[in-house]
């Protein structure tokens, strides 16, 4: 799921503008998930908030909003709005489970709603037992009525409204970031976050040339002086806890926005706080914002640093390519540049990615390395394991982050555990990340995006530099990761004298590998008119590789069955006669992956067996490889060094998947059922 909020102070925006900031930026947030999507707004006095809400996508939400939104010129002091887009977890997706959600027909509290609450079922009982009435089967609903009966609770008290927020933030379980609104607190805004991200952007009219916030510890905590606080360098500038003020306070303009990530704020600013786990955010009805904690946790700074982004807009604009996922594959001459840069001295042989450089000695002395991962995250670490073992000697164990977690594995001090992912975000390698730094592992990231919380949680790590990756079958990010891995090994194995000419092999490889990836996107045409022939009907289809090749295999599958949604398996070459040869006659398409590695002639005997059964391949091998029988459709790929292969041979597949996806008539940047980033468990 994606959340957007905005709220200005003194900004002379009409209700339109409010409206298509927040629904502009949902659009960005859209590839989070896209099952239906609602938005809650002030209305024409300070105590009226309005939701709209529709099933599908944001385009749907936009179109309703403007067919019932007629007052669109309305300017009131301060103007609040937040949007939300869904992937259903708890309920299906209609419109009574779409968000937001709120406490009853004032709408007296409304809340969206990232994550799970986990115990919504306990709390609902309690409140049910109590005369609670609900109308939806969302856990967020529950959080609706659950801050409703606090504040009905209350007595002639007042709490203020971020107090109100931690008392019922206290009671609930599980990953989870909320905006809340409220008719009771007009012109105010909470924001909590707790396992799911949510950062706040900030725009002045005027320079703001702060850098950081101060957090407020609750009272009812005793706060002792924790000398592990971070120390802001003395040139920077506090705001103290009142941002407003600090920049003039009231009649200054200021705007705030908050988002799940950064790519639905920074068309407006580049100024952001990342809040932290348990934050919660008060915006008062003056317009300051005010950061407050649960309770103070050893080793917690007392700070949040304004940052300046560095994404620029365009780099999130589809350009002149028809979908985002194209326009990633083509990216990736340039993304793969950016992994590399500054990073390799192909003079000296030398890879150095500074995140890693104060813990190699550790890495090297672990008794092993666990890759932890999901999906596309997952098949880069099952590509690089070969080379990663070959270099390192330190033996590499591969963990899906939800089944490493369904079995609780044991994890030891001494270990490794190298946690992948683009978003940095998936719940379940977060969850993993939690559990091994519990048990004493040392935990290096691999992402593609800065300030994600795996990258913040480890303890070092890689940023892949692919840039924002938006279509939500992973293309670029693959290839990225991948390259990242392989250095990580080359890296790691500096030291070891046996390797020096092995090193030199691969980092030489490395150079020429954006022309190649060039040399190859120019097979572009060829691919689209084997996906024309008629394949994109086809209900089943097998891809076989082995070694280097056998993520390539798995990878491709994944990219077929998630954008053309016909069932492709990609199967371990050396596993064909156990098992998948009886699947094979003339009928069945099947793709084999021959590069020339030291796995060539076994590769060349699997598909001697397919051959045998009249199977009809279509072979993805290398421009020189003259092996390859006549008669058969081949795909030639240039020939790189045997662990690189892999990098090359996913580009046709990520294309091929393409095609079938726009022939069988898929939102290819938006599959059905899928989201970018599963930010739940
Ligand atoms: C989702 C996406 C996949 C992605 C996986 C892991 O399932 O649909 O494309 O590979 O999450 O995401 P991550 O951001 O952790 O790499």
């Amino acid at each position: 799921c994606g959340i957007v909020g905005y709220l200005s102070y003194f900004c002379p925006r009409d209700r339109q503008y409010v409206l298509d900031t927040v629904l502009n930026g949902l659009s960005r947030l859209e590839y989070r998930g896209y099952d239906s999507a609602g938005i809650a707004y002030d209305g024409n006095t300070p105590d009226e908030t309005r939701i709209i809400k529709q099933v599908g996508k944001v385009s749907a939400l936009k179109k309703l909003v403007k067919e019932q939104e007629k007052d669109v010129d309305f300017v009131y002091q301060s103007q609040f709005s937040m949007a939300h887009t869904r992937w259903a977890t708890h309920g299906e997706p209609t419109t009574s489970n779409a968000h937001p959600h709120r406490s009853d027909s004032n709408n007296t509290f409304t809340v969206i709603h990232n994550g799970i609450v986990t115990n919504y079922k306990e709390i609902k009982t309690v409140l049910e037992n109590k005369g609670v009435k609900f109308q939806t089967d969302t856990d967020t609903e529950v959080v609706t009525k659950l801050i409703k009966y606090i504040y009905d609770s209350q007595r002639g008290r007042k709490l203020e409204f971020h107090r109100l927020v931690k008392a019922t933030c206290r009671e609930l379980e599980g990953a989870n970031a909320f905006i809340f609104k409220s008719i009771h607190y007009p012109n105010e805004i909470v924001v909590f976050r707790r396992g799911s991200p949510l950062m706040i952007g900030i725009k002045t009219d005027k320079n703001l040339d702060i850098d950081f916030v101060d957090v407020e510890f609750s009272n009812d905590v005793e706060i002792s002086d924790n000398k592990n606080d971070i120390v802001p360098d003395v040139s920077a500038k506090r705001a103290q806890n009142h941002l407003h003020s600090a920049i003039g306070g009231d009649n200054q303009s200021i705007e705030y926005f908050f988002s799940s990530d950064s790519s639905a704020i920074i068309e407006h600013t580049k100024k952001v706080l990342f809040l932290e786990e348990n934050d919660i955010a008060h915006i008062s009805a003056k317009g300051d914002l005010r950061i407050h904690h649960f309770q103070r946790e050893e080793g917690m700074s007392s700070i949040r640093s304004i940052k300046t982004l560095e994404m620029e807009l365009a780099e999130i604009m589809k350009g002149s390519f028809p979908h985002f996922m194209l326009k990633e594959i083509y990216e990736q001459p340039e993304s793969v540049f950016n992994t590399l840069r500054g990073r390799v001295d192909f003079k000296n042989n030398v890879v150095t990615l500074g995140g890693l450089r104060s813990h190699l000695s550790s890495i090297r002395r672990c008794r092993r390395i666990v890759f932890c991962a999901c999906g596309t995250s997952y098949h880069s670490c099952i590509a690089t394991r070969n080379i990663f073992e070959e270099l390192t000697e330190i033996p590499v164990s591969l963990e899906l982050a939800s089944d490493f977690l369904d079995r609780q594995s044991p994890i030891f001090r001494d270990d490794v555990c190298v946690f992948v992912s683009q978003s940095g975000e998936t719940a379940d390698t977060i969850m993993a990340l939690k559990y091994c730094l519990q048990r004493g592992a040392l935990c290096v990231g691999v992402t593609n995006t800065v300030g994600s919380t795996i990258s913040r949680d480890t303890h070092c790590g890689v940023h892949i530099n692919a840039g924002p990756e938006i279509g939500v079958a992973s293309t670029k990010a693959y290839t990225s990761q991948y390259l990242a891995l392989v250095m990580m090994a080359l890296q790691l194995s500096e030291d070891r004298s046996s390797m020096v000419e092995r090193r030199k092999e691969i980092i030489q490889g490395l150079r020429g590998l954006p022309d190649k990836i060039k040399e190859v996107l120019k097979l572009d045409e060829q691919i689209k008119a084997i996906s024309g022939s008629g394949l994109h009907k086809e209900k089943s289809l097998l891809i076989l590789g082995r070694g280097f090749n056998t993520a390539t295999s798995l990878e491709g599958a994944l990219k077929i069955k998630e954008l053309a949604y016909i069932h492709c398996e990609g199967i371990q070459a050396g596993e064909l006669k156990h098992g998948p040869l009886a699947l094979i006659d003339e009928h069945i398409p099947i793709i084999l992956i021959i590069t020339k590695d030291c796995h060539h002639s076994k590769s060349i005997s699997a598909l001697q067996q397919v051959l045998a059964r009249k199977g009809q391949p279509i072979i993805l091998c290398n421009t020189d490889d003259k092996e390859i029988p006549q008669g058969y459709t081949t795909i030639r790929i240039p020939s790189t060094v045997d662990c690189l292969n892999g990098i090359l041979a996913i580009i046709p597949l990520q294309l091929l998947s393409y095609h079938l996806a726009v022939s069988n008539g898929v939102d290819v940047d938006f599959p059905r059922n899928l989201a970018k980033s599963v930010t739940v468990e």
